[in-house]
């Protein structure tokens, strides 16, 4: 697909087909994209659980929601997605990294990061899942697991205390689903955002 459709196509998809999976080797196209994406130091502190298995989806949604919850409409389409993508951030990788002998930091003081690249780094790669689940003909939504069920998302897991959840991905062939009341703002122009050679210089 030509790039200015694929971004200019993508949005976030809230409900799927549940009666057809994410081809296998599709799925690994996506986590190839993942994987390409650009790292501080080449860290690549990334990790991502793959739940594709109605038993494993089902403990994901257990674990993340609230226990006897009554799904919502966001819940009810989200819970239809055949394969959830969790993208994990490693902090460790990166201060290891940037202790090498190349880089130097060996105090591993996190006071030297401009901002936390370990989470940046993995939502560059999620958003390449995102944009590969556009041209693949998916649907694809990033979601948040709250504060509240990280704890229980990562005892249903086993995911390690350095792996750190950044968001979730859900996958699928969509099916028609509501617009996000969020996109009532409305995008902001370019004109509102971009400083031309200083700040508020259009
Ligand atoms: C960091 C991040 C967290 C998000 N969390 C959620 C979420 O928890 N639930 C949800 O439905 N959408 C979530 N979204 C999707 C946004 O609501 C969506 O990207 C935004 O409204 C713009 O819509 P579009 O992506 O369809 O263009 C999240 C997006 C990002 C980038």
């Amino acid at each position: 697909m030509d790039f200015d459709d694929l971004v200019r196509r993508r949005r976030m998809v809230r409900d799927y087909d549940p009666d057809r999976p994410v081809p296998p080797e599709v799925l690994d196209r996506l986590l190839d994209y993942a994987i390409r994406a650009p790292s501080a130091g080449f860290s690549q502190g990334w990790g991502f659980l793959v739940l594709t298995e109605p038993a494993d989806r089902d403990a994901f949604w257990a674990a993340t929601t609230e226990p006897g919850e009554l799904p919502d409409s966001w819940l009810t389409g989200m819970r239809h997605a055949p394969a959830i993508v969790v993208a994990h951030s490693n902090k460790d990788a990166y201060l290891d990294r940037y202790a090498a002998p190349d880089k130097g930091w060996v105090d591993r003081d996190e006071a030297r990061w401009p901002v936390p690249y370990w989470h940046i780094d993995t939502g560059f790669a999620s958003l390449l899942v995102l944009l590969g689940a556009v041209d693949a003909g998916l649907g694809a939504c990033f979601f948040g697991i709250p504060p509240a069920h990280t704890a229980t998302y990562r005892a249903a897991f086993d995911v390690p205390p350095q792996y750190t959840p950044i968001g979730a991905i859900s996958l699928g062939y969509p099916a028609p689903d509501r617009r996000s009341p969020s996109l009532r703002r409305g995008r902001r122009p370019a004109d509102e955002v971009v400083h031309r050679g200083r700040w508020g210089r259009r």
